[in-house]
């Protein structure tokens, strides 16, 4: 916001926000006073009745002292519980809202699964081969949840076509660079070769000597995959953890001496 202008608008939009969050509190608050003062004058009016009724059909002789202790002492312990009940249907309906987000989430269905009959690719190095690809980006109502969006209803409206049937092939060894402006679809190309996407027509395969002989993505289980391609982003991520354990994360059995390799080649210069 810093470096784009704009943060007093950012700073009010914040406000207007936080304002919202700010008065339901005190409604909240409001109610609950209003609900424990009811209880609390409730309980002290019972209590001074049965002291001042009690105690004077006691004197009277028509109840023992005793039954008038016990009464009072039986109303105190009343009170504790119907104050909790005040609180319960807040935490009941916070609970449930709670509830209900965790179910959408965990019933989210992943887009891109893999298949009960997936194989693993062979190991080694694999030639890649893309075989008049198509594809649109999925609507948002596919891949996310509303809830999880700043957006009341997710769009149901699919992208534009990105990819118009892509073809090429790339040997084991050869080194390829794709070449094109921004929002050509280089990128595009990268995850639908690593499966975060699946293509709308067309194939995506691995290995194989002759074309149209490799395994198509879709059937090739996600560990293979995975061992099988490396994708390395524009935009690095590092966990804030150790070096080692970031590196490791790739190849959870790498040595000592693996991960100085890798180091000296990321910061290897020509
Ligand atoms: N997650 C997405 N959802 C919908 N459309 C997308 C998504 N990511 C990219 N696009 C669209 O797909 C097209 C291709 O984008 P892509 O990121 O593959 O381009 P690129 O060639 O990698 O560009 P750059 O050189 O800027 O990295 C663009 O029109 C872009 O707007
Ligand atoms: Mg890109």
């Amino acid at each position: 916001m810093k470096l784009f202008g704009r943060p007093d608008e950012e700073s009010r939009e914040f406000g207007v926000r936080a304002g919202r969050v700010r008065d339901i509190g005190v409604r909240t608050a409001m109610l609950q006073f209003t609900f424990v003062t009811a209880l609390t004058l409730v309980s002290a009016l019972a209590l001074a009745l049965v002291y001042g009724l009690g105690g004077w059909l006691a004197i009277g002789g028509q109840l023992a002292a005793g039954d008038v202790v016990v009464l009072a002492l039986l109303l105190t312990r009343l009170y504790a519980p119907l104050t909790a009940l005040s609180n319960a249907r807040v935490e009941i309906m916070s609970a449930l809202v709670s509830f209900e987000r965790v179910f959408e989430i965990l019933d989210l269905k992943p887009l891109i699964q893999q298949k009960p009959d997936a194989v693993a690719i062979p190991p080694g190095n694999v030639s890649v081969e893309f075989d008049d690809v198509r594809f649109a980006y999925p609507s948002a109502d596919k891949v996310s949840l509303a809830s999880l969006e700043e957006v009341s209803t997710l769009d149901t409206r699919g992208g534009e076509e990105v990819l118009h049937g892509i073809s090429f092939r790339v040997e084991p060894g050869q080194t390829v660079a794709l070449v094109g402006s921004s929002g050509a679809g280089k990128s595009t190309i990268a995850q639908l070769l690593s499966r975060l996407y699946d293509v709308d027509s067309g194939a995506v395969r691995l290995g194989g000597t002759l074309p149209g002989s490799g395994l198509d993505v879709r059937d090739a289980t996600f560990d293979s995959l995975r061992d099988t391609l490396g994708m390395v982003t524009q935009d690095g991520h590092l966990f804030h953890e150790s070096i080692a354990s970031n590196l490791r994360l790739a190849r959870p059995d790498a040595t000592e001496e693996d991960m100085w390799d890798a180091i000296r080649q990321a910061a290897w210069k020509p």
